[in-house]
């Protein structure tokens, strides 16, 4: 872009960080309803579609201004694929997106210029993420270039103090990303991100790629930047424990499908979907409170099925030790069963005398023949019938929703408005 085209914006360099967002903390940001990608699988000379792999498939969630919504789940969940919609790197098949109550779902290149400046990413790999043969400069000042944006008092000095934000030494502008660390990769990553000041971070898998002890670091980082910069954030992760301490919302993910979302404490105090229950049970939770507790193992059982053709009904039922007939045939909604927490669950639990304190890895538990020894099994009965009669008092909904699952025969409200976006877009 031409210099007299360029825009200028003011350095941070001086007095507080300011704060971008102008929606007010607790607006909502980003708004997603029934959001599918579908890849096609193509065969043959003239590349017939004969399948599609349903990535993302119906989901729907919100992200409030200045909060941070973590995404977690098992490898090819979907995870990225959610991210890369919502920034718009990929174009979704059905359902829609907002930002700032703009529907952004179907810009094209130019109606996307402005918003790159609001939504940045951050990615998985920074090994790879970051060009070889650009210094560090060129990297975290290409935003400016892109966007046509002059800082004051220059790329140059803007860069620098972009790297010293992110804990880097700004004398290091004109290194090569090999001469740094993984860690330190990852914070160019960030500099580059925040570059323009953006309103709505998606991070995927930020800190995967680095040791357990320079995760935190970047974790920290991450959680600082936000409290100074008023920014939101969707943070992926593949299991909960990079998430639990900065996010302030937890949607699981399962083969495309958002399975419960709740704000952090409901979720680490009481998960309702047993596959959120079996993270749970992946992931190394200290909690002195229940240090002389028994030890409860949830083991999956099989892979993850192929999103190419999901199972039926709920897509758990394959991996579930609570499936019955009804999860194979009807697909649960997500529903809110008490404030602040949406499950998606013929069968919830209730969990409140069953938190986490074991170590079972996931890999592990899914190579497990049995399930749950036969008392957790019982103690889940019981749970689930408890959580039962609790939603059936609570609230009128949930006993409507309740109806709707006992009907095996219907589809659901959800795979009908995931239809009709998918048509929509056929
Ligand atoms: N461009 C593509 N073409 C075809 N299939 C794809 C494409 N990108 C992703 N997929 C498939 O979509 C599914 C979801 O992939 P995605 O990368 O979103 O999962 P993920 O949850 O991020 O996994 P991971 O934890 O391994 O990063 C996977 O089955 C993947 O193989
Ligand atoms: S709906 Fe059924 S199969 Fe699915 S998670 Fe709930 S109990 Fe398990
Ligand atoms: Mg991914």
């Amino acid at each position: 872009m031409s210099e007299d085209k360029a825009v200028s914006i003011p350095a941070q360099s001086e007095g507080p960080l300011v704060t971008k967002a102008d929606a007010a903390p607790g607006d909502t940001l980003l708004k997603v309803t029934g959001l599918q990608k579908h890849f096609p699988i193509k065969k043959g000379l003239l590349q017939r579609q004969v399948g599609a792999v349903h990535a993302v498939d119906g989901i729907d969630f919100e992200v409030k201004a200045g909060e941070t919504l973590g995404v977690v789940g098992e490898s090819g969940c979907g995870k990225s694929t959610m991210g890369r919609l919502i920034t718009r790197l990929l174009e979704p098949t059905g359902g829609k997106v907002e930002f700032e109550g703009k529907d952004i779902t179907h810009l094209g290149v130019s109606g996307m210029r402005p918003l790159r400046r609001d939504v940045q990413m951050i990615f998985q790999d920074p090994y790879s993420s970051l060009n070889p043969r650009h210094t560090i400069g060129t990297i975290v000042g290409a935003p400016f270039r892109l966007q046509g944006v002059e800082p004051e008092g220059g790329i140059k000095k803007e860069v620098q103090r972009l790297l010293s934000v992110v804990g880097l030494n700004p004398e290091h502008y004109n290194r090569y990303p090999h001469e740094f660390s993984g860690g330190q990769r990852q914070r160019i990553g960030i500099a580059r991100a925040l570059a323009l000041n953006p309103k709505l971070v998606v991070a995927d898998e930020p800190v995967s790629a680095l040791d357990v002890s320079i995760q935190a670091q970047v974790v920290n980082l991450l959680d600082d930047l936000q409290q100074e910069l008023g920014l939101t954030y969707v943070i992926i992760a593949h299991d909960l424990s990079v998430v639990r301490h900065v996010s302030d919302r937890i949607a699981v993910m399962y083969l495309g499908k958002i399975v419960e979302l709740a704000d952090r404490e409901s979720l680490y105090r009481a998960p309702m979907h047993p596959y959120t229950k079996a993270l749970m049970s992946a992931v190394p939770i200290p909690d002195p409170r229940r240090k002389n507790a028994k030890s409860e193992r949830i083991l999956l059982k099989g892979d993850v099925p192929s999103p190419i053709s999901p199972p039926s009904g709920c897509r758990f039922h394959t991996r579930c030790w609570k499936a019955t007939e009804i999860c194979k045939t009807t697909e649960p909604i997500l529903v809110e069963l008490r404030t602040g927490q949406q499950v998606a669950c013929h069968h919830p639990e209730n969990f409140e005398d069953q938190a986490p304190q074991d170590t079972v890895l996931l890999t592990v538990a899914k190579e497990a023949a049995e399930l749950v020894a036969d008392e957790v099994l019982a103690e889940s009965a019981e749970t689930s019938a408890a959580v039962a009669a609790e939603v059936a008092e609570a609230s009128s909904e949930a006993a409507a929703v309740s109806d709707e699952t006992s009907d095996s025969t219907g589809s659901t409200e959800a795979e009908a408005g995931a239809q009709e976006s998918t048509d929509g877009q056929n």
